[in-house]
């Protein structure tokens, strides 16, 4: 039993208040790494990770983000060059590339944790803008935004669940 790793996935929270001080980029590296740990459909590298870290940039990226409710010293950018999909002869709806942006960005918040960064993901933005933001080829769309940076002493609460379901409503054995 790794205790560790269960105390890391228990006490990982999305961090929303965050101070001005920068990330280090050793720390920006460690959690680019983790993501090439996580497990890929086919193990096939089919995604993009953009770095961010130049200030104006970030604020660019947060007037086209909604979701963006922190203000992040550092972002990665989660992109699926979707050429790559279709040559490897994925369909477009073929749910692979988006459950591996999924298991980057789990691995990738843990690994933030685990360095002491505060991190959240974000989906609400704009992907037309931040693919122009960044200047991304066009078949390589933006899906996913980790924001990261030092968490502030004072968090927001966490976003309430709006229906209440107990956890235990949602697990459910041998079925059928
Ligand atoms: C696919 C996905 C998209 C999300 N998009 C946003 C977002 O746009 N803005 C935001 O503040 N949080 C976003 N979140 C974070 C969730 O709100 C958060 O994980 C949830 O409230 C549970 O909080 P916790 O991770 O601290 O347990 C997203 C999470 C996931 C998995």
């Amino acid at each position: 039993m790794n205790d560790a790793v269960l105390q890391a996935i228990r006490t990982r929270r999305v961090v929303r208040a965050l101070t001005p001080d920068p990330v280090a980029r050793e720390d920006l590296v460690t959690v680019l790494d983790s993501a090439r740990h996580a497990p890929h459909a086919g193990n096939r590298r089919l995604h993009r990770y953009v770095a961010v870290t130049r200030p104006a940039l970030l604020r660019a990226l947060r007037m086209v983000s909604p979701g963006m409710l922190q203000r992040p010293t550092a972002a990665i950018v989660v992109c699926v060059d979707w050429a790559r999909v279709s040559g490897y002869g994925f369909a477009a709806t073929s749910p692979g590339p988006h459950v591996d942006v999924g298991t980057a960005t789990a691995t990738m918040l843990l690994a933030a944790h685990a360095v002491g960064l505060g991190a959240g993901p974000v989906t609400s933005f704009s992907r037309a803008a931040v693919g122009t933001l960044l200047n991304l080829p066009e078949q390589v769309r933006p899906e996913l935004i980790i924001c990261l940076g030092h968490p502030a002493a004072e968090q927001p609460p966490p976003m309430r669940r709006r229906d209440g379901t107990a956890w235990a409503d949602v697990i459910q054995w041998d079925r059928g």
